[in-house]
């Protein structure tokens, strides 16, 4: 059976998102350098699994046409979210979703220029990302992008540690930058966030960058990269001509 994310994990990611995800304001501009739009065009975009919608929030207001639908499985968060950006209500549409249920896709607009997603891919097992990423790129209209933010599998050992001591790192100087004090860091090391330090959460499956990178050449993606890696964390994607 696939393991589900659970509401606890969405009440902590709410409060402590911004501290446990490595730099996320270089992220949040790295997603906007890679979108293939100009600033006033009106197009659409998928958040796949927005959260707390700090991804849905900077594309939106870096568009101010783009047309975002903002799917995620959390009761919770959708209207956490839906009430936070009611700014942009008149462009966004929160959506339910299950993440293990293609059924989604066929709910979409013909043509959808982006689907971006931040840490939750890895959610699925190798074969369901691949599955995925085909079905991604064939519900992607030309010159459109796919674009993921994820945690990746270390390759070996010496790599695992590295990406646990980096990931402790900015952790700990983000809690004191981003809330004045280490309660953020001290509940990361309490609550064994580190993945690379704990690992056997059956609810995380991340893959190595490399196989993620090729599953997105199989399915069909040109232009295929990784734009940004930290601690254990990277922005890669493909793009569709
Ligand atoms: C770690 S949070 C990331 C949220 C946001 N994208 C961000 O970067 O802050 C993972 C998100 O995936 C959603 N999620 C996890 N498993 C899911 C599933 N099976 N179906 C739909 N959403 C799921 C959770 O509700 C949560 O909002």
């Amino acid at each position: 059976m696939d393991q589900k994310w659970n509401e606890s994990d969405t009440e902590v990611f709410l409060r402590y998102g911004r501290v446990f995800v490595p730099e996320r304001g270089e992220l949040a501009k790295t997603f906007i350098d890679l979108i293939p739009a100009n600033h006033d065009e009106d197009f659409v975009v998928v958040d796949i699994a927005t959260g707390g919608g700090w991804l849905t929030e900077t594309i939106a207001s870096t568009f101010p046409k783009a047309h975002v639908i903002a799917l995620d499985g959390s009761p919770e968060m959708l209207k956490y979210t839906k009430d936070r950006l009611e700014q942009y209500a008149d462009r966004l549409e929160f959506r339910h979703f299950d993440l293990f249920d293609a059924s989604w896709l066929n709910d979409l607009p013909n043509k959808v220029r982006c689907f971006v997603s931040s840490l939750a891919i890895h959610h699925l097992s190798f074969q369901q990302k691949q599955d995925l990423f085909k079905k991604l790129y064939s519900n992607l209209q030309n010159n459109g992008v796919l674009l993921i933010a994820d945690i990746v599998k270390p390759v070996n050992e010496i790599g695992r540690r590295s990406m646990s001591r980096s990931w402790d790192d900015v952790t700990k100087k983000q809690s004191l930058k981003l809330e004045g004090n280490l309660q953020a860091y001290e509940y990361f090391l309490n609550a064994e966030w580190n993945l690379f330090e704990h690992p056997g959460d059956p609810v995380d499956k991340p893959s190595t960058l490399m196989e993620q990178l090729n599953a997105l050449q199989q399915a069909g993606f040109s232009d295929i990269d990784a734009w940004w890696v930290k601690a254990g964390h990277a922005l890669f994607g493909g793009y569709k001509y």
